[in-house]
């Protein structure tokens, strides 16, 4: 029984109609909402990263891949040991602010680069030819002098071919600096191994010759603008250091370098060249980074003398561009291959 009329009656229907509705869509907009948030979490409120971006190199994760990574230096007590390791990154990083064309230490006595620009990021990177290796493997025996090596000497290797310049005394402060980092890069692996990663990465042979005509095309599509038509790299308006180094010409590695052998050019660019490339983002096909090692290494360049290198000829890797060699393939075979021809020398 009621007092309404029909007319209020439905009035009053439609009324608690609207109301039901109304709630119903307070609910599906809240949900709708909760729902954004979460699908946008990341650039609205900026997910907290896992490490503090500013001390990245310093702290960090363990790298689910199993790769070796660097250690860190907050683990180091000894405050001069902490000092002398610092110092010897900084050498690592910024060699030419020490020793290039207007070096604090020792002015003009390489041809400008940094180590760094060969061994990234302080030679800590994947497949970046890092460090990670070193101290487990030295002193060792090495074929290209034939002799036990211990890690001063193989610095300065990299000195007098790589940055084609004078070799450092081994008492020096900046010697003992830069073997000390390198010892602690290696400090965690086990004497005698090769930790994955370290290195460069292997690359598949090809059954063909490199190709420097073609790698020639390569470069001009996909290096020259960083390192110039002119292959001579760019230096930084105040003359100190490279921004993009050399790849040949009078202040490139010279030709007793490791880069001058096409496999270790090849590796080293697939796994990092163009800048921005890495072992698992590779932008070069492996028909690219071989004949562009190819062009590169046919390129004019500073002169060694590697007379006494090799003593043993059968120990010559199968890439060596200089005979004499103890088969009876040409040099410009050993150059530029194809390689898998001959017998299974490394
Ligand atoms: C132009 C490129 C280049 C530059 C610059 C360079 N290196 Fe190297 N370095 C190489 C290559 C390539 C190898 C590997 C050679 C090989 O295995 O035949 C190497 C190897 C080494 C190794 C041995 C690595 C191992 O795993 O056995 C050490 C140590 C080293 N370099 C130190 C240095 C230092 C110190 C500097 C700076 C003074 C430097 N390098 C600058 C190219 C370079
Ligand atoms: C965007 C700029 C850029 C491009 C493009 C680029 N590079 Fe590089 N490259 C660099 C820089 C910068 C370094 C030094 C890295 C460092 O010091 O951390 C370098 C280092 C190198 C090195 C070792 C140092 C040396 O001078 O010998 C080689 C070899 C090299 N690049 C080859 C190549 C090749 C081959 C290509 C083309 C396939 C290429 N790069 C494209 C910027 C570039």
């Amino acid at each position: 029984m009621s007092d309404y009329s029909p007319l209020e009656k439905r009035l009053l229907a439609s009324v608690s109609m609207m109301t039901k509705l109304t709630i119903w869509l307070f609910f599906i907009v809240i949900g709708l909402l909760i729902y954004i948030l979460t699908l946008t979490e990341n650039t609205y409120w900026g997910t907290k990263p896992d490490v503090d971006q500013n001390t990245a190199s310093e702290v960090k994760v363990k790298d689910p891949n199993g790769f070796w990574e660097a250690p860190s230096t907050y683990g180091i007590r000894d405050e001069a040991e902490k000092e002398l390791v610092n110092y010897g990154k900084d050498l690592i990083v910024n060699t030419a602010f020490y020793f290039g064309p207007k070096g604090t230490v020792r002015p003009m006595s390489t041809n400008g680069m940094n180590c760094q620009n060969c061994h990234l990021e302080g030679g800590t990177k994947v497949f970046g030819n890092n460090y990670g290796a070193v101290s487990a493997n030295y002193p060792r025996y090495r074929p290209r002098s034939g002799s036990i090596e211990n890690l001063y000497k193989r610095v300065n290797d990299c000195f007098e071919r790589s940055l084609n310049g004078q070799p450092l005394d081994s008492v020096s402060r900046e010697m003992k600096a830069i073997v000390t980092y390198i010892q602690f890069l290696g400090k965690d692996v086990p004497k005698g191994s090769k930790p994955k990663g370290s290195g460069f990465q292997d690359l598949t042979m090809m059954d063909r010759a490199c190709d420097p005509v073609k790698g020639g095309i390569v470069y001009q599509d996909k290096c020259a603008s960083c390192h110039q038509k002119s292959g001579e790299g760019q230096m930084s308006p105040d003359g100190r250091k490279y921004v993009y180094p050399p790849l040949w010409g009078s202040n490139s590695y010279n030709d007793g370098a490791g880069l001058y052998r096409v496999t270790n050019f090849a590796r080293f660019v697939k796994a990092n060249m163009p800048l921005g490339a890495s072992h698992d983002n590779a932008i070069l096909s492996d028909e690219e980074a071989w004949d562009v090692a190819a062009f590169v290494n046919s390129q004019p360049r500073p002169k060694k003398d590697i007379s006494l290198d090799w003593p043993k000829k059968e120990e010559k890797p199968k890439d060596h561009p200089f005979g004499p060699y103890a088969d009876g393939f040409s040099e410009t075979q050993h150059k530029y291959g194809p390689w898998n021809s001959m017998n299974n020398k490394k």
